[in-house]
């Protein structure tokens, strides 16, 4: 099966009222397990990448992996995307490398670092749906920055992260600017600040709708109900890893993610993409850190490994499951891009 494009993803999703996770990617075994799970339960997935992501592996790892992983489950729609881009230049690179998706991220300027004005948001998000669409290929744009409300810090992770303290204006999406943004850009996709940010620091309590804004979404939705909405900063953290990290020598303080049910309620409100990296790592790394306490003696990185690969499985899994993604693979078959192209002109 080829590689299909966001847009066709989501538009499936919003018909059948479902979420599809957007999982990052960095390594063969990442991958692997993903796939794994996107066959066992039958479900479409967005593999992302981010810049981070890029230099780890080497873009060109990536991209054959991703065609491997394509060769090796034909019967899964896999859309490539790529997260968080930080200039029209970087989505062009990602576009020529076969990505069928792209985030332009003008929330923040090209440092990535420092909160941009509304008006450069919509002028590079605006040439890379013109760019992309050109060839039919999706674009994801974003509008507010994402951060704690509960102390009005982004935090950097992955080399992406508003500096600074950040108002609750900019922490949260503006349903009325959210409109004119959709309007004036042509953007597929949209992705909202609500008060989750990335990495495992998110809430330093069960976060209630003071520091997680659903009501927020529920809003944007109802002013452009026809625009797929995406839920950065949507791993749950699971407390069950942060006790197998902690029991095999971590150090990981108390901390909380996104509830499923949260994300679920998203899901009712538009929601169709529901990005996850830090959930992956965690399960990855208790996997491998029980594995390596239980076996001093071993040094074969395979047996690691495979323990992480079924951590990662499980966990993608019970995503697909949670957000009523499971059994909708077999219901899409990949449109070409040119025809997608031809309708973005039409
Ligand atoms: P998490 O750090 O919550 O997994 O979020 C990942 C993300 O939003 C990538 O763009």
């Amino acid at each position: 099966m080829a590689l299909v494009a966001l847009r066709q993803l989501l538009d499936h999703a919003a018909e059948h009222a479902y979420g599809v996770p957007a999982f990052n990617i960095n390594n063969l075994e990442q991958i692997q397990a993903i796939l794994q799970a996107a066959d066992e339960t039958s479900s479409p997935v967005i593999l992302q990448a981010s810049a981070g992501a890029r230099k780890y592996a080497g873009e060109p790892f990536l991209r054959r992996m991703v065609e491997a992983a394509v060769e090796s489950y034909p019967h899964i729609p896999v859309c490539l995307h790529q997260d968080h881009g930080a200039s029209p230049a970087v989505c062009q690179s990602s576009i020529r490398s076969g990505f069928t998706s792209v985030m332009m991220d003008g929330s923040l300027r090209e440092d990535m670092k420092t909160p941009a004005p509304y008006e450069y948001n919509v002028e590079v998000t605006r040439r890379v749906a013109d760019m992309a669409h050109a060839v039919g290929v999706s674009v994801e744009g974003e509008l507010g920055c994402l951060g704690s409300l509960e102390t009005g810090v982004a935090g950097e992770e992955d080399g992406v992260g508003a500096q600074g303290k950040l108002t609750h204006e900019q922490l949260l999406t503006d349903p009325a600017q959210a409109a004119d943004f959709v309007g004036a850009t042509g953007v597929d996709a949209l992705a909202v600040a609500i008060g989750t940010s990335h990495g495992a620091y998110k809430f330093s309590r069960e976060p209630t709708g003071d520091v997680l804004a659903m009501d927020r979404i529920a809003e944007i939705h109802a002013r452009i109900p026809h625009t797929h909405l995406v839920m950065h900063g949507s791993s749950s953290v699971p407390q069950e890893w942060l006790e197998v990290i902690r029991a095999h020598g971590g150090e990981i303080r108390q901390t909380y993610g996104v509830p499923v049910e949260a994300i679920q309620q998203g899901i009712r409100h538009g929601v169709r993409k529901i990005n996850i990296d830090t959930d992956i790592r965690l399960a990855m790394t208790g996997a491998m850190r029980r594995a390596m306490a239980k076996d001093p003696a071993e040094f074969d990185p395979r047996k690691f490994f495979k323990e992480a690969m079924l951590a990662a499985r499980a966990l993608c899994k019970e995503r697909f499951e949670q957000f009523g993604c499971a059994g909708h693979a077999a219901r899409i078959r990949p449109e070409p891009l040119e025809k997608l192209a031809r309708r973005y002109a039409a």
